[in-house]
């Protein structure tokens, strides 16, 4: 495929998914331009402690990821997220800042600003989507620019992009699923025997769990997600503080041994769905009958089922986290954001040619 425009890319934030997605973007130049006509050239990385870095002629990201690695700054220039999400030549502005629900910053005004000056954003970031989808959508649309969070939800497994575009024309009625890999990895754990005091302090050792493990466990995390799923794929958007929300923390190993005994496994479940006309959102630990593919998904795994008016249930079963895998995330929405642009390109030729 010919490509024809090199995107300006700039990074606020690298960190786990800044670098992960910079690496498939090395990894994979080649196969970007010929297979899908996609080129780009990073204009400006910028972090928090670590700097930034601003170069109009472009970033070596295989160099800079190489000096990250070693513990180095970013850079030292001085350039604030917005700064550089303006800077001229900047075409898509990708926003892998920490997820902060309470007023979704840096991420809400980089994203704001953004929109406003018609950069397409990309992000991973859930703060701003919680707090202010319909009003970045709408923002988004007015600039006829885009705004695309695949990896908000089962980072880089296709979920929202799943719903919204391969199952045009189907009703979605319910997604319902396991959507956090920390609390699923504590509870198969607790199948295999352990208490889940035992289960957490492991899944902390591992890395899956952080300090402060309450955004996981009291269900915090995949309440977010369900309140994403009800917002964007049922249409409903409703706040943080109107989802049901329980965690796994009252579960204990005979509960789960039980449930066991009854032919299902404890999942924590996060929902989304529509009846009467009502869509709502809820996260509680359910029991699942070892027949359903859900009761399958084990370890960190991630799995959502959308229940659909034509083609009954569509189950998707993937990674829920990662540096690549959610920078796979990001990539694919570069790559249709970049299509979109193309298509629109070739309608415009062709309407100059037909008057
Ligand atoms: N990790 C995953 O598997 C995963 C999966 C799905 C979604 N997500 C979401 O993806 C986002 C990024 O996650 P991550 O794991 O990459 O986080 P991370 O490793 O903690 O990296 C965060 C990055 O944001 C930068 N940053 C923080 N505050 C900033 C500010 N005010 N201005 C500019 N840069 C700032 C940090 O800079 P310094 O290092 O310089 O301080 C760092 O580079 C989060 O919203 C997360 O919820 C992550």
């Amino acid at each position: 495929m010919r490509v024809e425009k090199e995107w300006g890319l700039c990074f606020v934030g690298f960190g786990n998914v800044g670098q992960g997605l910079a690496r498939l973007l090395v990894k994979k130049e080649e196969e970007l331009a010929s297979r899908w006509g996609f080129s780009c050239r990073t204009l400006a990385v910028v972090g928090k402690t670590k700097g930034a870095l601003v170069r109009p002629e472009g970033i070596g990201m295989a160099d800079l990821l190489a000096r990250v690695g070693r513990g180095e700054p970013l850079g030292s220039d001085s350039v604030s997220p917005v700064e550089a999400a303006l800077l001229p030549g900047v075409d898509m502005v990708i926003d892998v800042t920490p997820t902060n629900l309470s007023d979704g910053e840096p991420g809400l005004s980089l994203t704001r600003a953004a929109l406003e000056a018609g950069r397409h954003v990309v992000t991973s970031d859930k703060g701003p989507v919680s707090l202010a989808f319909p009003e970045l959508k709408k923002l988004a649309e007015a600039r006829g620019c885009s705004y695309r969070f695949e990896g908000a939800v089962m980072s880089g497994t296709p979920s929202l992009n799943l719903a919204l575009e391969s199952l045009a024309g189907c009703d979605v009625l319910e997604a319902k699923g396991i959507v956090n890999g920390t609390t699923n990895y504590i509870l198969t754990r607790m199948e295999d025997g352990l208490e889940y005091g035992e289960a957490l302090r492991e899944a902390m050792e591992k890395g899956y769990a952080e300090a402060d493990p309450s955004g996981d466990v009291d269900g915090w995390d995949a309440a977010v997600k369900a309140q994403i799923l009800a917002g964007v794929v049922l249409g409903s958007p409703l706040s943080l503080a109107s989802v049901d929300r329980r965690g796994i923390a009252g579960i204990t190993k005979k509960d789960v041994e039980d449930a066991l005994a009854r032919g299902h496994r404890i999942k924590l479940v996060a929902r989304a769905s529509c009846s009467g006309g009502t869509v709502r959102a809820s996260v509680a630990p359910e029991e699942i009958p070892l027949s359903h593919p859900l009761a399958g998904v084990t370890g960190a795994t991630n799995a959502l089922t959308f229940t659909t008016d034509t083609l009954g249930d569509v189950t998707i079963i993937g990674p829920g986290a990662g540096r690549e895998e959610t920078g796979q995330a990001l990539l694919s929405d570069m790559l249709a954001i970049a299509a979109g642009a193309r298509k629109e390109e070739e309608c415009l030729i062709k309407q100059s040619h037909f008057h």
